[in-house]
């Protein structure tokens, strides 16, 4: 799975420029999973470019409830109503600038499955807390916060993402190695609960992945797919990447 997660960026115009080359180039990059993640606005303008849906698309965010009063907030039933496939939950940008939770994430993340999404789980330490050697607890801990809320069963329907926040927007990103190793964690811990789900489990790298390092973190055993930021405002370099992944 290659998935584009545009953050706060794009246009109307850039949007349709990016969405019509990846739709057009899909086709012949069928073996990959191909998702993109715009902003909510831009959710109904690629419904309509992409109504074919070879590429798939999700949200970056959702809110709790189905119809309530919270201003700016968005729930997972309007996202489906954009044919929504994703969301991404507990971004590291949504955990760090935004202050949500372990209690908040995992309950958006039980939000997204009962919405019928699949939630695409962030999880990753910080700088500091990786020179702590305190890699493996943080991400112990931000899986097992979900457990709790959605129990094992829900992750069938889940994607997870390992990003570290040092290798976000940075100059340096994880080597396939250190991502591979993290990769492997995760998929260890899954397994203690079910290991039909760890084996089949999508996990994603996202942290400065770019044509030149995306051949190598697909090589590793435990990269499923990436989740690429920075990257797929250019739809040449995103394309290079869903190349890589053939
Ligand atoms: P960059 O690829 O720009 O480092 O961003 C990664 C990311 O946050 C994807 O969700």
């Amino acid at each position: 799975m290659v998935a584009g997660n545009l953050k706060m960026h794009g246009s109307h115009t850039q949007i349709e420029t990016l969405l019509e080359a990846i739709r057009q180039e899909a086709q012949a990059l069928s073996s990959v999973d191909i998702v993109v993640l715009p902003s909510f606005v831009y959710l109904q303008q690629t419904q309509n470019i992409l109504s074919n849906p070879i590429v798939e698309w999700g949200a970056q965010n959702l809110y709790l409830g189905i119809s309530e009063a919270f201003t700016g907030e968005e729930s997972g039933a309007m996202l489906v109503d954009f044919g929504c496939q994703y969301v991404l939950v507990g971004h590291s940008e949504s955990r760090h600038v935004f202050n949500e939770d372990l209690a908040l994430v995992a309950a958006k993340f039980k939000a997204a499955i009962d919405a019928k999404l699949q939630p695409i789980l962030c999880l990753g330490e910080t700088l500091e807390e990786r020179k702590q050697g305190e890699t493996k607890k943080i991400i112990s801990q931000q899986l097992e916060s979900v457990i709790q809320a959605a129990e094992i069963k829900a992750f069938r329907h889940a994607v997870i993402a390992y990003e570290p926040i040092w290798a976000i927007d940075a100059g340096s990103t994880a080597t396939p190695e250190e991502a591979q190793d993290v990769h492997a964690i995760i998929r260890k811990w899954l397994g203690q609960y079910d290991s039909a789900i760890a084996n089949t489990m999508r996990i994603l790298y996202g942290g400065r992945v770019e044509a030149d390092n995306a051949a190598d973190l697909f090589r590793m055993a435990d990269i499923d797919g990436v989740l690429v930021g920075g990257e797929w405002l250019e739809a040449k370099s995103f394309l290079a990447i869903c190349q890589a992944a053939c």
